[in-house]
């Protein structure tokens, strides 16, 4: 099986693997009002890299769930390594089923997944978020988003991203995220821009430049060569098209999973 873009981008270096980079989880965590006692769910944690950031800026308890048992040992090693094991706890597991009750977090954190869902199992994901929540509690998510309305060229760019990162992907529109993400119970308010995760300013910014030097010195050997080539003119080509999308949503007291 070919190798999928974020477990490329990982083993390269990359610490966060999402379009809109820091900025836009800045965004989403700026307004959530998180204390020492709110209780965070992030699903698809991946190596632990918000969590770890979240437990230490505000002392709160989060659990991470990924599917991905290889990024959940660095998880654990990265949680290990920052001795936040009595706030900090990974289970595997899929969106799907969530292995937790009803209303029971505060905050549902879930970056660059949904994008990676096509059809109907975006609602899959979104139906168990509205179910674990406490109403009045908030899911942040933000994901890739198409900038033009061309539905030809929406195919063309969702093949194209498809076959860079090795993820049958399924992007939205803007107005097409909040409405599938209202359509489960949710209030959203958005925020979007360029995407990051490529870019050479936005790697600096995200990973310092220690870390962007660290990748690109990766990316430059003869094994990875081909597919960060692959990735970075894709994502640097089409920069007008995708952008990213944070969506910031309250869920209403009468959602239903
Ligand atoms: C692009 S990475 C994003 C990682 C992290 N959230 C970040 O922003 O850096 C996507 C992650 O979603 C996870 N994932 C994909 N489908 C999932 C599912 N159904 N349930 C849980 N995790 C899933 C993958 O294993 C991977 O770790």
């Amino acid at each position: 099986m070919q190798e999928a873009g974020h477990t490329f981008l990982a083993r390269l270096g990359k610490t966060k693997l999402r379009p809109g980079g820091i900025d836009a989880t800045e965004w989403l965590i700026g307004q959530a009002n998180i204390g020492p006692d709110t209780k965070v769910l992030e699903v698809a944690c991946n190596m632990g890299t918000t969590m770890v950031m979240l437990a230490q800026r505000y002392g709160c308890s989060v659990t991470g769930i990924d599917l991905d048992e290889r990024a959940l040992d660095k998880a654990r090693a990265n949680i290990g390594k920052n001795r936040l094991e009595d706030s900090l706890t990974v289970v595997h597991g899929s969106a799907f089923e969530l292995p937790f009750e009803d209303q029971s977090f505060d905050i549902v954190i879930n970056e660059a997944m949904l994008t990676m869902l096509p059809g109907k199992n975006k609602d899959r994901a979104l139906a168990e978020y509205a179910r674990i929540l406490k109403p009045g509690g908030l899911l942040l998510t933000q994901d890739v988003c198409f900038r033009t309305d061309d539905v030809d060229q929406q195919r063309e760019l969702r093949r194209g991203l498809s076959r860079a990162i090795n993820v049958s992907v399924e992007p939205l529109d803007r107005e097409g995220w909040k409405s599938r993400i209202e359509s489960h119970g949710f209030v959203t308010e958005q925020k979007s821009g360029d995407m990051t995760l490529l870019d050479p300013q936005g790697m600096v910014h995200d990973e310092g430049t220690d870390g962007a030097l660290k990748i690109m010195f990766n990316a430059m050997k003869q094994e990875n060569f081909e597919m960060f080539t692959r990735m970075f003119r894709f994502f640097n080509g089409h920069k007008d098209d995708l952008g990213y999308v944070a969506n910031f949503s309250c869920r209403t007291a009468g959602a239903t999973a």
